[in-house]
């Protein structure tokens, strides 16, 4: 299923699977970058979901705790762990994205993931031809609780980039080797798995210039839009399940507002020509 939620000159949200919003944006002339928090790896989802449990909770009534033996520091809530409402992905779904995203972005490619998953990027991005850095990590202190108590949680995912070979990209900058989540920025996130805005406006500044197209095609609730939105990028985005895209299309429609909000309003036909015009 494919339709168009949000469109305007800067910005459309599309309810789409990933194939299918490749053929849009190939149809547009391609993108200047992607940047995607695409499903993480089995083994990550099964734990998520085994956590699901009504004592030791995330979200947004989540305060900060330490543990007094160990100095762990970690958040404790009264809301229920949302489960995932979405499939792992295996590292023959991450090879089939990458050979099909790749030829249509002219600049970064950049990929949030579970340690799992981080080889498969870096193997299928390197094989697509461009050059692939060391996974940097991305480190939100007390963002989950390992409720089984048998060790530690897991407060880091990884950012797997790559850039084209290209003579432009070897000069393009110095970038940060990793990002920490500054206290107050999390909370409580419209999707789970979905990152926090600060992360996602910190990585359209540091891999996409003012004015290009950015493309994420698993965009959950529009993080990634209301970032490129905010730092003055376009963006275009789409996500299989409804739910998601339309929470995409409504945070389109106000990207500077903290989160989603109602609906879209203004649907407009994705195939006017201005939001995939070189700026
Ligand atoms: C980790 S979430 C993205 C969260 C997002 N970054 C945010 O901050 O809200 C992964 C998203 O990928 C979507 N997804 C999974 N498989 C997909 C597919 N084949 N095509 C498009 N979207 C897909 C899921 O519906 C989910 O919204």
């Amino acid at each position: 299923m494919t339709a168009a939620l949000f469109a305007s000159p800067s910005a459309q949200v599309l309810l789409a699977e990933w194939r299918a919003l490749a053929e849009h944006v190939e149809a547009g002339g391609g993108a200047d970058a992607l940047l995607v928090d695409a499903p993480y790896s089995e083994r990550t989802h099964t734990g998520h979901d085994d956590a699901v449990a009504p004592s030791r909770l995330d979200g947004e009534e989540a305060r900060m705790r330490r543990d007094a033996r160990t100095g762990a520091v970690y958040s404790v809530g009264l809301n229920r762990r949302r489960a995932i409402d979405y499939s792992a992905w295996t590292p023959s779904d991450v090879g089939a994205f990458v050979s099909r995203w790749s030829p249509l972005v002219r600049g970064w490619i950049v990929s949030i993931t579970d340690h799992e998953l981080a080889r498969a990027w870096e193997q299928a991005l390197t094989a697509a031809g461009r050059y692939t850095f060391a996974p940097l990590p991305y480190y939100a202190p007390g963002s989950r609780v390992r409720l089984a108590g048998d060790g530690p949680s897991n407060w880091t995912t990884w950012i797997v980039v790559s850039r084209p070979r290209s003579r432009d990209f070897q000069r393009w900058g110095t970038l940060p080797g990793g990002y920490v989540l500054p206290a107050g920025q999390g909370g409580k996130l419209p999707v789970v798995g979905g990152k926090p805005i600060w992360l996602m406006e910190q990585l359209v500044e540091h891999y996409s210039r003012p004015g290009d197209l950015v493309v994420d095609p698993c965009c959950g609730a529009g993080t990634t839009i209301a970032a490129a939105m905010r730092r003055g990028r376009r963006a275009i985005g789409g996500d299989a399940l409804e739910e998601h895209a339309r929470l995409a299309a409504a945070w389109a429609a106000n990207p500077n507002l903290p989160g989603p909000r109602g609906e879209a309003t203004g649907a407009a036909d994705p195939a006017q020509p201005s939001l995939f015009a070189p700026r």
